[in-house]
């Protein structure tokens, strides 16, 4: 099979290469990033010369004049990569990037029959209003979730009769401070950054600490999977080993467990006969004493309740709370506010009213909307109780 990977120098991108290596089977054809140019011609040469492409135009040039003289072939813009990516040299797409970037193009495979690995939810969350009638998400059997929750929950619905199923639940591990005693002030973007069971990239990691990532997981199983907002439910379960839970109308439940480790979720999404030959994946159910489990308590995680509001809003609302939360993110990481302000804000910037998007570009216009719109709110802040 002759993949692409776009997002591929991230931290799921790294991993999504590292697994594919194993699999000579999977052909890698193209691989786009950013801005890290060093690093995603390393990938490129280890992958026998796919084609490359840097969204950054900049990183893009140089990588073009780096290469020259290699058999690497650096795309020359966005058209260029949607042409290969969406003809016929191309079975499968990985979307490992963060964003909404390439959005257009996801939309345009929805209407092929390559697979999607889907990774990048604010995609799936931004442009929920569009995925729907002939683009039902749920209805679309290409996409393959690469979240590890959806992913469980893949798993666990697969074969039942949906109307049998009383409630899925997502899981979260509560994050960095969930036992977090002080000032919700005092949390800077160092500790945010360090999260308890899974190493991610900066943005998805500091919206995992205050569970603005979980409401966001929420709007994307709803669009995966078609369940209402009232069956979808989310449990704390502090190891990150139960992923997923699927609650049946006659009292069973299914879990799905694994070691907290997107490697393992990466090879089950390639749905190749071949198992990985490494042991550590392995649970060992000796060191698996006890498992919690809590509810998310509404004054500590208001970002999450807040993203699940948004989803229930629908509309624009998404794309939207998408834009701001991403302006919020970057403010917090260069400490221009506090941890704590980030819902505060988020709340502030849907006071706006925000109209339903019919296109992928209402979509984009949405999202940069409530991005300029925190970002302006955040340059205000001082007149703001927060
Ligand atoms: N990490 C995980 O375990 C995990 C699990 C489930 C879901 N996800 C989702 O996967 C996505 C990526 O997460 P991550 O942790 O890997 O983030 P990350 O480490 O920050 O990586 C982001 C990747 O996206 C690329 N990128 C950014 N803008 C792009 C654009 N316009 N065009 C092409 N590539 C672009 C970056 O390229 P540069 O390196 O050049 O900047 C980088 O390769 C997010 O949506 C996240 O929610 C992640």
């Amino acid at each position: 099979m002759r993949v692409a990977v776009i997002g591929s120098t991230g931290y799921l991108g790294e991993q999504i290469c590292n697994v594919l290596s194993y699999f000579p089977e999977f052909e890698v054809k193209t691989l786009v990033a950013n801005i890290n140019r060093e690093k995603l011609i390393q990938q490129a040469q280890a992958f026998r010369n796919p084609s490359i492409y840097l969204a950054n135009p900049e990183a893009n040039f140089r990588a073009a004049s780096d290469l020259k003289e290699s058999g690497i072939r650096v795309l020359k813009n966005r058209d260029a990569v949607k042409e290969i990516l969406l003809g016929d040299s191309i079975d499968g797409i990985f979307f490992a990037l963060s964003g909404i970037d390439w959005i257009d193009l996801f939309y345009d495979l929805l209407n092929t029959d390559k697979i999607i690995w889907m990774a990048t939810k604010e995609i799936i969350v931004a442009g929920s209003e569009l995925w729907k009638g002939e683009r039902d998400l749920s209805q679309n059997k290409n996409i393959i979730a690469l979240d590890s929750e959806h992913n469980a929950l893949h798993q666990l619905i697969q074969g039942h009769n949906q109307e049998h199923i009383a409630k899925i639940y997502l899981t979260a591990s509560g994050g960095a401070f969930y036992e977090w005693q002080g000032d919700l002030n005092e949390i800077t973007p160092e500790m945010a950054l360090s999260h308890p069971n899974w190493k991610m990239g900066t943005k998805i990691t500091v919206d995992s600490a205050n569970l603005i990532n979980k409401g966001l997981e929420v709007i994307e199983a709803n669009c995966l999977f078609r369940f209402p907002y009232s069956q979808i439910d989310v449990l704390i379960q502090r190891e990150s080993v139960i992923h997923a839970l699927v609650e049946r109308k006659d009292g069973f439940i299914t879990a799905l467990l694994s070691k907290p480790d997107m490697k393992s979720v990466i090879l089950h999404a390639l749905k190749t006969e071949r198992t990985f030959p490494w042991e550590e994946y392995k649970m060992d159910f000796t060191q698996l004493h006890q498992l919690h489990f809590d509810y998310p308590v509404p004054d500590r995680f208001q970002g999450f309740y807040l993203a699940v509001k948004v989803g229930r809003l629908g509309g624009g609302y998404p794309a939207f709370f998408c834009g701001a939360d991403e302006a919020c993110v970057q403010a917090f990481l260069s400490h221009r506010i506090g941890f704590n302000h980030i819902p505060i804000l988020l709340e502030k910037t849907l006071e706006t009213t925000i109209a339903k998007p019919q296109s992928v570009s209402d979509v984009i216009y949405i999202y940069n909307q409530g991005f300029k719109i925190a970002k302006d709110l955040i340059q205000q802040r001082r007149s703001l109780k927060c």
